[in-house]
C-alpha cells in the first residue's frame, strides 16, 4: 500500500480577524472576520484553487499564509513546520519557499527599481547569487518566463500588464519557492494576455513541481488551472473538492449559485440561480449558517445553528443542513 503523501500546505481553523476602532480612545469596537475557521490542505504540486466573491476573505488568506497577516488563531504547517511557532532565520528560510504574486503588479513592483533590480532583490537579500552576477541571474530569470535580456534596464511603468506580472513571477521564482500564492493574478489583463500568463503558470508548475492557491472570482479560469477548489464565503470554506466534482455536483447553495452565473458551452444550462441582497457584513455574520440570508433553499434550523460538515469517500465535502438528495 502506498503512503498518502504528506502535504506541503496544512491550515487548521485558520482565523484572521481586523480591529474595528472606534471614538476618540480608539477603543476596539468589533471584529472584521475576514478569514474565521478555514482548513484545508495542499499537496506538494498541487493547485487549490480559491473562488468567492469580492470581500469574502481571500486575499487576506492567502496574505496571513505568506506571513503578511497575524492569526487570531489556528494553525499553519508548511513542509512539517509551524509557521507561528518559528521565529527569526528559521522563519525567514520557511518563509522563502512561499511567494505570492498579485492582480496588480504595478503596485507591488516598486517603481524605483529597474527590472535587473527587482528580480535579483531576492537573491541578494538571502545571498543566494553564488558566485554569478546579478546581469547573469536576471537574464535566466527572464528568460524562464519568456522575456529576453534587453529590458534588464528598464523600469515597471515601461512594460504592459501582461509583461509586468511576467516581472513578478521571475521575481518570485528567484527564490526558488515550492509554493506560490495567485492572487488574481490575470483579473486586470486583456483576455488573449490572460490566455498567455495561465499557459505561463501551467508550464512553471510542470517544470518546478509548484503548489499554488490560485486565487479568482472567475470560475472558468479556476477550472482551468486547479486541481482542487475550495469556495469561499463570508471568511468560511463552505464547499472544497475535486475540480471536477465542484464543478459537476456541486452541492453547496452558494456553489450552485455562482456556477449557474457562468455560461457552458454545448452543455446543459441550469436555471440560473439570481442571489438576492448584498454579502453581509464580516464585521456582524449571520447567526447560523453565514449564508442563510440569501440562500434560496433555507430552512429555519439554518438561522440557528452552523451548519454540519459533510464528506463524500471521494474528499468532496460542504457546510449545509440540507440532506443532499
Ligand atoms: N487591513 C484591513 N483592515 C480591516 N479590514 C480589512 C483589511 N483587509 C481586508 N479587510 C476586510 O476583510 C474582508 C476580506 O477582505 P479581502 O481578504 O480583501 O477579500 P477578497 O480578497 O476576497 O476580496 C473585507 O471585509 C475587507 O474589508
Ligand atoms: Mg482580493
Amino acid at each position: 500500500m502506498t503512503e498518502a503523501p504528506e502535504p506541503l500546505l496544512k491550515v487548521c481553523d485558520l482565523r484572521v480577524w481586523f480591529p474595528i476602532r472606534k471614538g476618540v480612545l480608539n477603543r476596539i469596537a468589533g471584529q472584521v472576520r475576514a478569514v474565521d475557521g478555514v482548513s484545508f490542505t495542499i499537496l506538494p504540486g498541487e493547485t487549490l484553487g480559491l473562488v468567492g466573491e469580492s470581500g469574502c476573505g481571500k486575499t487576506t488568506l492567502g496574505r496571513a499564509l505568506m506571513g503578511l497577516e497575524k492569526p487570531a488563531g489556528g494553525r499553519i504547517i508548511f513542509n512539517g513546520q509551524d509557521l507561528g511557532a518559528l521565529t527569526g532565520q528559521a522563519r525567514r528560510q520557511l518563509r522563502r519557499h512561499s511567494q505570492m504574486i498579485f492582480q496588480d503588479p504595478f503596485s507591488s513592483l516598486n517603481p524605483r527599481m529597474t527590472v535587473q533590480e527587482l528580480v535579483t532583490e531576492g537573491l541578494v537579500h538571502h545571498r543566494l547569487l553564488q558566485g554569478r552576477t546579478r546581469t547573469e541571474s536576471a537574464r535566466e530569470l527572464l528568460a524562464s518566463v519568456g522575456m529576453d535580456g534587453d529590458c534588464l534596464f528598464r523600469y515597471p511603468h515601461e512594460f504592459s500588464g501582461g509583461q509586468r506580472q511576467r516581472i513578478s513571477l521571475a521575481r518570485a521564482l528567484s527564490l526558488q519557492p515550492h509554493f506560490l500564492v495567485c492572487d488574481e493574478p490575470v483579473s486586470a489583463l486583456d483576455v488573449s494576455v490572460q490566455a498567455q500568463v495561465i499557459n505561463l503558470l501551467l508550464d512553471l508548475r510542470e517544470r518546478h513541481g509548484l503548489a499554488y492557491l490560485f486565487i479568482s472570482h472567475d470560475l472558468s479560469v479556476v477550472r482551468l488551472m486547479s486541481h482542487r477548489v475550495a469556495v469561499m464565503y463570508l471568511g468560511k470554506i463552505v464547499e472544497c473538492g475535486a475540480t471536477s466534482d465542484v464543478m459537476e455536483t456541486a452541492c453547496h447553495p452558494y456553489t450552485r449559485a455562482l456556477l449557474s452565473a457562468v455560461p457552458r458551452p454545448g452543455k446543459h444550462q441550469d436555471k440560473r440561480i439570481i442571489l438576492t441582497g448584498d454579502l453581509p457584513s464580516p464585521a456582524a455574520p449571520p447567526p447560523g449558517c453565514p449564508f442563510h440570508p440569501r440562500c434560496p433553499q433555507a430552512l429555519p434550523v439554518c438561522a440557528q445553528q452552523a451548519p454540519p460538515v459533510r464528506t463524500l469517500d471521494n474528499g468532496h465535502s460542504w457546510a449545509c443542513h440540507i440532506t443532499p438528495d
